[in-house]
């Protein structure tokens, strides 16, 4: 999908640049990603948070059969 349409960057690209470790700032000079009318900043913004490392994504918990029947009996 194309978030910035000045520059006609997509957000796998914004990911891209996020997962390399590059800075938001970095990602503006670079691909010129809310340097023109925008309008795309807040997209930008949410996809490259959602991409940069450090982002929790989900906590899994494993449990073995016996804790999930402790938790089941508690
Ligand atoms: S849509 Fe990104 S600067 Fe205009």
């Amino acid at each position: 999908m194309i978030v910035c349409v000045c520059h006609r960057v997509s957000d796998k690209t914004i990911a891209q640049c996020a997962r390399s470790g590059m800075a938001f700032d970095d990602i503006q000079l670079e691909l010129g990603v809310a340097t023109q009318c925008g309008q795309c900043e807040g997209c930008a913004r949410s996809v490259f948070s959602e991409c940069a490392p450090g982002h929790v994504v989900a906590h899994l918990q494993l449990q073995t059969a016996e804790q999930a029947r402790q938790v089941e009996r508690a």
